[in-house]
C-alpha cells in the first residue's frame, strides 16, 4: 500500500512515526508524501490535551470524504488516542478502519490487512522496539528513544494511562541506533524519554549513558528531553559540563511557580528546589539555555498562587517557555477535583504568561547579537534566497546567507541581529 503518516503531539509520536514508516516500508508498503496518493493514511495521535484531540478528530472526518473517491483508503489511528479511547473510535462512524495502541506496532502489518476490525491496545511492558532500526526523517538531525512510558502520575496528565509503565533501552541497541544515524550523515540527536533522568539499564544511570555515548560515538551534538526536576541529578550536570558533544540546553519543565499547585499537582518538587537546580546548571554550565513548560489555571489555583508562578518566571527567565491552558483530562486525578478554574480566568493567565515569556525570550535572543556561534545548517530558510537555516548548540534558530552545501554541516556564524525568535548572522 501507499502509506503516509500524519503525526500529531510530542517527539515521542515523532520518532515512534518513523518506527513506523520503518515497519511498513521492510513489509513492502511504498511511503508517500501526497496525500492525493495514499491508500493508508495513519494518524498518530495526541491526547495530552482536548484540543489535540479535537484537530485530529476533525482531520479524520475530512479525510474519509476520500473514500468516495478511492474505496481501496484504510484510515488507521494509532498513538495516544487510539490507545485512550480506541474502543469508542471504532464503535463510532469515523470511517476509521483499524486502531493500534502503542505497544502494538509490531503487529501493524497484520492489522492493515485484517478486515475484522479488532482493536489492538493491549499495554505491553516489555515492549521496547529494539530490534526496529527507525527511518530517520531528516539527515541532520534525529530522535532517538532510550525510554518509553512515564510512571510519575503527575495529577493533570494523561501520558501514563496512555503510554504505559517506564521501561528503558537497552544501551546496546541505543548505541547502534545512533551509529546507524552517524552513518547516514545525521549530525544532532536528541534522547527521548518521558522523563529521561529515570533511565536506568542494568547498572547505567542517564548520566553514565549520556558520558558513554559522548565518548563512544562519532555523533556532533546529543541533546535529551524531557527532564523531570525530581530527578535530576548533580551527575548529569557534571556530564552536560564536561563532555564536549552534549548541548547547552536543557527543557526542564516547572509547570507552577507556587509549592501548593506542585503538591496538587504531584510533581514532589518544590518551587525552591527548582530554583536551586536552575542555579547548579548556570553556574555549571555558563551559556545553557533554559526552556520549559507551565500551566495556567489548574483546578483551585488562586490569583497569589498564580502569581508566584509570575514570580518565578520573571525571576528564572527562561529562554523558552511552552505555556499551556489546563485541560480537564478523564481518568487522572486532578479531573476529580471540585474546584476547576473557569475558562476566562484560564485564558487570561495564559496570556500573562505568554506576554511575560515573550519578553524574556526576546531578551534572550538579543542577549547573543555579537556573539560567534556554532550553527548546524540544517536546510534553506523558509525566506528563500540564499538565506540558510540552522540551530545553535543552545537550541535557537539561526539564519544567515550561505551556499547549499553547507547543509549538513557545522558553520561558524557571527550574530548580528535578533527578532523574537530567530538570530540573524553572518558566516564567520
Ligand atoms: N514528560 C514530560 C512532558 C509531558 S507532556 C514532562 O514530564 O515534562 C508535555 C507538557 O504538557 C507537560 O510538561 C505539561 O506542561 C503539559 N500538560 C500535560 N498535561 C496537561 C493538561 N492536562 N493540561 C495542560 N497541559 C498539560
Ligand atoms: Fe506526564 Fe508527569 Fe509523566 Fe511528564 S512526568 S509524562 S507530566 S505524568
Ligand atoms: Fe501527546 Fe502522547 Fe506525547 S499524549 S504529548 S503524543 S506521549
Amino acid at each position: 500500500m501507499k502509506f503516509i503518516i500524519e503525526t500529531y503531539g510530542c517527539q515521542m509520536n515523532v520518532a515512534d512515526s518513523e518506527l513506523v514508516t520503518s515497519i511498513l516500508l521492510e513489509a513492502g508498503h511504498t511511503a508517500v508524501c501526497n496525500i492525493d496518493e495514499a491508500d493508508l493514511i495513519l494518524f498518530n495521535t495526541c491526547s495530552v490535551r482536548q484540543h489535540a484531540e479535537d484537530r485530529v478528530l476533525g482531520r479524520i472526518s475530512n479525510e474519509r470524504n476520500r473514500k468516495k473517491s478511492n474505496p481501496r483508503l484504510k484510515i488507521g489511528v494509532i498513538g495516544c488516542m487510539a490507545q485512550r479511547i480506541g474502543t469508542e473510535l471504532m464503535q463510532q462512524d469515523l470511517g476509521i478502519d483499524f486502531v493500534a495502541g502503542v505497544d502494538q506496532y509490531d503487529k501493524l502489518v497484520q492489522i492493515i490487512d485484517e478486515h475484522d476490525q479488532n482493536d489492538y491496545l493491549d499495554f505491553d511492558e516489555n515492549q521496547i522496539y529494539d530490534y526496529i532500526q527507525p527511518q530517520h526523517q531528516t539527515g541532520v538531525c534525529g530522535f532517538v528513544t532510550i525510554m518509553r512510558g512515564c510512571n510519575n502520575y503527575c495529577s493533570y496528565c494523561i501520558v501514563p494511562y496512555v503510554r504505559g509503565r517506564e521501561r528503558s533501552r537497552p544501551y546496546e541497541s541505543i548505541l547502534k541506533e545512533i551509529n546507524n544515524a552517524v552513518h547516514k550523515g545525521i549530525k544532532d540527536i536528541t534522547l527521548l524519554g518521558q522523563n529521561v533522568n529515570s533511565y536506568m539499564y542494568q547498572d547505567m544511570n542517564f548520566a553514565k549513558l549520556m558520558k558513554r555515548l559522548n565518548n563512544e560515538t562519532g555523533i556532533s551534538r546529543l541533546r535529551f528531553v524531557t527532564s523531570h526536576p525530581k530527578d535530576l541529578s548533580d551527575d548529569l550536570i557534571e556530564v552536560m559540563a564536561t563532555a564536549p558533544k552534549v548541548c547547552e540546553h536543557i527543557h526542564l519543565p516547572m509547570q507552577s511557580g507556587d509549592n501548593e499547585i506542585l503538591d496538587k499537582m504531584s510533581r514532589k518538587y518544590t518551587i525552591e528546589h527548582y530554583l536551586r537546580l536552575i542555579q547548579k546548571l548556570r553556574s555549571a554550565i555558563p551559556d545553557i539555555a533554559i526552556t520549559t513548560d507551565v500551566i495556567a489555571g489548574f483546578p483551585g489555583e488562586t490569583d497569589s498562587q498564580f502569581k508566584n508562578t509570575i514570580k518565578a518566571m520573571r525571576e528564572i527567565a527562561f529562554d523558552y517557555a511552552f505555556c499551556f491552558k489546563y485541560s480537564n483530562r478523564d481518568g487522572t486525578l486532578a479531573a476529580g477535583f471540585q474546584d476547576q478554574i473557569e475558562e476566562q480566568v484560564k485564558l487570561q493567565r495564559l496570556q500573562q504568561l505568554i506576554d511575560i515569556q515573550r519578553k524574556s525570550t526576546k531578551q534572550k535572543f538579543e542577549s547573543q547579537i555579537g556573539k560567534l556561534l556554532e550553527v548546524l545548517v540544517e536546510g534553506k530558510s523558509k525566506q528563500g534566497g540564499k538565506q540558510l537555516s540552522g540551530k545553535t548548540r543552545d537550541f535557537k534558530i539561526c539564519v544567515f546567507d550561505g551556499e547549499e552545501n553547507r547543509i549538513g554541516q557545522l558553520v561558524k556564524v557571527n550574530v548580528i541581529r535578533a527578532t523574537a525568535g530567530t538570530l540573524i548572522g553572518e558566516q564567520a
